[in-house]
């Protein structure tokens, strides 16, 4: 990929209050090209957070966010502003995967993964399907396209979903435990589509619970804590040598998963 190791993602003394609860308190991190950078931490530490945050589904309260290399917002007066006409530049960007997938139910599969190209980026219907069908076939659901979502797998619907996001054709892709509502068979086929996704070198953010694919697929982790990074570093070093007490507590809370030797 020709974006491999440049900056695509900065967060800078990112902070995030609501009301009188401070949810990030300062996170900095940077995200290169083809990288997936797992984000863990228990219920509650901001990870969902700091992910609305990158693409302003939450405003920040303070810090900066950068998509390559530049600032989003404009400062004035000591004070940033976002226009809304680049934030939704800015979303078309990013692509984001949610637990839940809200797929169109009176929509095909086909259609469901055209419609944000046809009505955000105005492509027109020849070519949003035939992009379409290609990012199915990318989660290998190319047999499914004029199916209803009602007639799919949860496991199925997610991956029309990530072909939906891909279809954007985004700088990075946002996933916010995507398995976490899935029956447990179906968890794996999801994880294989985003290993896969890592493999081709997509740039990837993925808060997840699945310390098998921090550890097997991530470069790095980052494990949040109260809205701060406690502990970062390779997958290898963070899951297995964990500095803090804290991590420590959080990986034996996780003990269903045995890590290799
Ligand atoms: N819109 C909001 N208004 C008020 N408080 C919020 C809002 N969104 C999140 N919070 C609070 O911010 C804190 C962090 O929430 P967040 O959803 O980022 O955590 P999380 O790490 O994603 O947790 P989980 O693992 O349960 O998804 C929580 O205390 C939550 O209640
Ligand atoms: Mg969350």
């Amino acid at each position: 990929m020709n974006q491999a190791n440049t900056e695509i993602v900065k967060v800078e003394n990112l902070h995030k209050s609501f009301g009188d609860l401070d949810v990030l308190r300062g996170i900095d991190m940077t995200v290169r090209g083809g990288e997936t950078v797992v984000l863990l931490g228990s219920s509650g530490s901001g990870k969902s957070t700091l992910l609305r945050c990158i693409n302003f589904m939450e405003m920040p309260s303070e810090g900066r966010v950068y998509l390559h290399g530049e600032a989003v917002g404009k400062e004035r007066n000591g004070k940033i502003r976002y226009s809304e006409r680049d934030l939704c530049a800015l979303r078309t960007r990013i692509g984001m995967v949610f637990q839940h997938f809200n797929l169109f139910p009176h929509m095909t599969v086909l259609q469901n993964v055209m419609e944000g190209q046809v009505t955000v980026l105005k492509r027109g219907k020849s070519e949003a399907a035939e992009t379409a069908r290609r990012q199915l076939d990318r989660v290998g659901l190319a047999e499914k396209a004029e199916e209803y979502p009602a007639r799919l797998s949860g496991g199925q619907k997610q991956r029309v979903a990530i072909a939906r996001a891909l279809a954007m054709d985004p700088d990075v892709m946002l996933f916010d435990e995507v398995t976490s509502a899935l029956d447990p068979e179906l968890v794996g086929e999801v994880l294989k589509t985003m290993r896969q996704l890592a493999e081709e070198g997509m740039t990837m953010i993925v808060v997840t619970h699945e310390l098998g694919f921090a550890y097997h697929v991530a470069n790095r982790v980052l494990f949040l804590n109260e809205g701060a990074i406690l502990e970062q570093g390779a997958p290898h070093d963070v899951l297995k040598n964990p500095e803090s007490t804290r991590m420590r507590e959080f990986l034996e809370g996780h003990s269903l998963f045995k890590l290799p030797d």
